[in-house]
C-alpha cells in the first residue's frame, strides 16, 4: 500500500491534529504520514505541537493573499509541494476557521475530512456546543464529515453520541466532546488511508464493517 500524504489545516490548539499524528506514531494507522501542518494564524499553538513531533509546520498569511481564492490556491501549492496531491493525499481540517473556496473543495473532492462539535446536521457553524446547550438537547456529539463546497454538511463518516449533563456550561460540554473528537477522528482517517470509505450520494459506505 502506498504511503498516504497528509496534510492538516489548523488554526489554534491543534488536539485534534495531535491525535492524528500519535496514532500514526503509534501505528494505529499505518500506510499514513502527516506531511504538513498548515496555519492560517501565525500564533496557532498548533504549529509548535506540530514540529514538536518533527512534522513540517507552515504559517500561509491571509493577509499576503489577494482573495480567498488566492489564499486556497497558495494553500494548495503548499500541499503539493509537501506531497498533498488531489489524486492520491488526504486533508484534513482540525479547527481551522477559513471558509474554503469551491475550488479548493472541487479540486481535492472526496478528500478532505473535517470534525464538527456536534451531531450534524443540527448545530453547523460556530459556537456549535453553545447552540446545542441553549437549545437544552439531551444529547449532543461529534461529527466526521468529508467536506463540500456548503458549511459542515458534507458526507457523514463517523459520529460520536455525548450525554448533557444538567448543569453543563459551554466549557464542561466541549470538553466532554473534545475526548470523543480525540477517539473517532483517528478512526476515519484510518479508515479512509485503508481505502475502507466510499461515498454514495449522501451516504458513506464503510466498507469491512
Ligand atoms: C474542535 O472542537 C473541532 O471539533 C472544531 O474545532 C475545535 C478544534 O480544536 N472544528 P483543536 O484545535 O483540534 O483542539
Amino acid at each position: 500500500m502506498p504511503t498516504c500524504n497528509i496534510g492538516i489545516l489548523v488554526s489554534g490548539r491543534g488536539s485534534n491534529m495531535l491525535a492524528i499524528i500519535r496514532a500514526i506514531e503509534r501505528k494505529r494507522i499505518k500506510g499514513a504520514r502527516v506531511a504538513v501542518v498548515i496555519s492560517d494564524k501565525r500564533e496557532a499553538k498548533a504549529l509548535d505541537s506540530a514540529m514538536r513531533h518533527g512534522v513540517d509546520a507552515v504559517w500561509l498569511d491571509p493577509a499576503e493573499a489577494a482573495s480567498r481564492l488566492d489564499y486556497d490556491m497558495r494553500l494548495l501549492d503548499v500541499l503539493k509541494d509537501k506531497g498533498v496531491t488531489p489524486k492520491d493525499g488526504l486533508v484534513l481540517l482540525a479547527g481551522f476557521m477559513r471558509l474554503l473556496s469551491p475550488e479548493f473543495v472541487e479540486a481535492f473532492g472526496g478528500r478532505i475530512l473535517n470534525i464538527h462539535p456536534s451531531l450534524l446536521p443540527s448545530f453547523p457553524g460556530l459556537r456549535a456546543q453553545e447552540q446545542a446547550l441553549e437549545r437544552e438537547v439531551k444529547v449532543s456529539g461529534c461529527t466526521v464529515h468529508f467536506v463540500v463546497p456548503e458549511v459542515d454538511s458534507g458526507p457523514i463518516v463517523l459520529q460520536r453520541a455525548v450525554k448533557v449533563e444538567e448543569g453543563d456550561t459551554p466549557e464542561t460540554l466541549s470538553a466532554r466532546i473534545l475526548r470523543q473528537e480525540h477517539l473517532i477522528y483517528p478512526i476515519a482517517v484510518r479508515l479512509f488511508v485503508e481505502g475502507r470509505l466510499k461515498i454514495e450520494g449522501r451516504k458513506v459506505l464503510i466498507r469491512g464493517k
